[in-house]
């Protein structure tokens, strides 16, 4: 999958700008505070409808501005996609694929497909269980587009249950709330079900996350366990996870608290046989980091048989010299991949440049 040509107006920091895009590498290249960041995420957005960096849509649009608006072109082996996309400072944003309406981001997200891996991902390896949790349904939403309503599902479930348990009155020995027994099948159904993708996803990730991370790494540089801790485990699920509600339910009446579901699943990271959360060095971490991120663009290649578009943001960052030399030596098979790096001299050989200076562009 290719993005062919973008422009933006009144995008971050980017009054007017168009570039065109290679199939292979790009990158992009300026000091900090230029843009480089700015244009990766307008690409990104205009084919995910969503920012890696920010979950409002405020801060995209150009101070002083009202309306910000992306274009551009994505090929895939069989259609072009001409998206348009206006972020509207306050109120409804509007999206067209090919002249007609799109109202759900799934409907653009299943034709159009794109990774980004930023240093921002560090918190999947350092952070709270929350940022490996988020890591995990984004990989299955990116899979499975039209699986984008699980998490929320579940997660309304789960606070409407935990009011009832904490609003409620009663003694603990008494039984609990009236209703609890409807929140729990419905908790059980939302929480069966985004437990399973979770689990689908990590299984796609797994192999390939460790592979990537020994690529990077090179001989000796250690190896990269990938595991999904759910917080309900068993066969059939929806029995396992209904036992495990009534062993703890009287501690849920004394905590007056959800204790079991998928709210409190995690990803075990493992490098060199120690939890990368804790002992992992930074070149490590973010080396696990961007493998998850490549094991994610190769779980997608091959569930859709074409490679998606891939932005790397600052890669070379958190690397040393020769792990930034075994990255880049495999970029080349990855499809269009468009990265940023801070100065010419990082570019990789054979990459087309994109040179960036305060929110403009020169195609070199
Ligand atoms: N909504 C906005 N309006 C105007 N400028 C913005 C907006 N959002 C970010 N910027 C500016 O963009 C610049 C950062 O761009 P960025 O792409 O992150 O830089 P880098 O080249 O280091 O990746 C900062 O100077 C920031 O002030
Ligand atoms: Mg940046």
């Amino acid at each position: 999958m290719q993005l062919v040509w973008l422009e933006a107006r009144d995008f971050r920091n980017y009054r007017e700008v168009r570039v065109e895009l290679g199939a292979g590498l790009t990158a992009v290249a300026g000091a900090n505070g230029q843009g480089k960041t700015n244009l990766l995420e307008a690409m990104y957005y205009l084919c995910s409808l969503v920012s890696p960096r920010v979950s409002s849509d405020l801060p995209l649009v150009r101070a002083g501005a009202d309306v910000a608006i992306l274009r551009g072109e994505v090929a895939t082996s069989g259609s072009r996609l001409l998206i348009e996309v206006e972020i509207r400072a306050s109120g409804q944003n509007r999206v067209q694929v090919n002249r007609s309406s799109v109202r759900r981001k799934r409907d653009l997200r299943r034709q159009a497909r794109a990774v980004f891996s930023s240093p921002d991902d560090l918190a999947i390896v350092l952070g709270d269980p929350g940022e490996r949790r988020r890591f995990m349904d984004e990989a299955f939403v990116a899979n499975w587009p039209a699986k984008d309503g699980a998490a929320p599902a579940y997660e309304r479930t789960l606070r409407q249950r935990n009011r009832l348990l904490k609003d409620w009155e009663g003694q603990v020995g008494s039984g609990g709330p009236p209703g609890l027994e409807g929140w729990d099948a419905e908790l059980i159904t939302n929480g069966v079900a985004l437990t399973e993708l979770r689990a689908e996803a990590v299984e796609r990730i797994r192999e390939r996350a460790a592979s990537e991370f020994e690529a990077l790494a090179g001989p000796g540089g250690g190896t990269l366990l990938v595991a999904y801790q759910a917080s309900v485990s068993g066969d059939p699920l929806a029995d396992a996870f209904a036992a495990a509600l009534d062993s703890r339910r009287a501690d849920e009446l004394i905590r007056r608290t959800t204790l079991v579901g998928p709210h409190r699943d995690d990803l075990g990271l493992v490098v060199q046989d120690l939890a990368a959360r804790g002992f992992a060095s930074h070149g490590e971490a973010w080396g696990a980091a961007v493998a998850l991120k490549l094991a994610l663009a190769g779980a997608l290649a091959n569930e859709i048989g074409q490679d998606p578009m891939l932005f790397l943001d600052d890669p070379f960052s958190g690397l040393d010299p020769a792990r930034r030399e075994r990255l880049a030596g495999g970029l080349a098979e990855r499809g269009q991949v468009i990265m940023s790096v801070p100065d010419l001299a990082q570019v990789p050989p054979g990459a087309a440049v994109l040179g960036v200076e305060g929110g403009s562009v020169a195609q070199e």
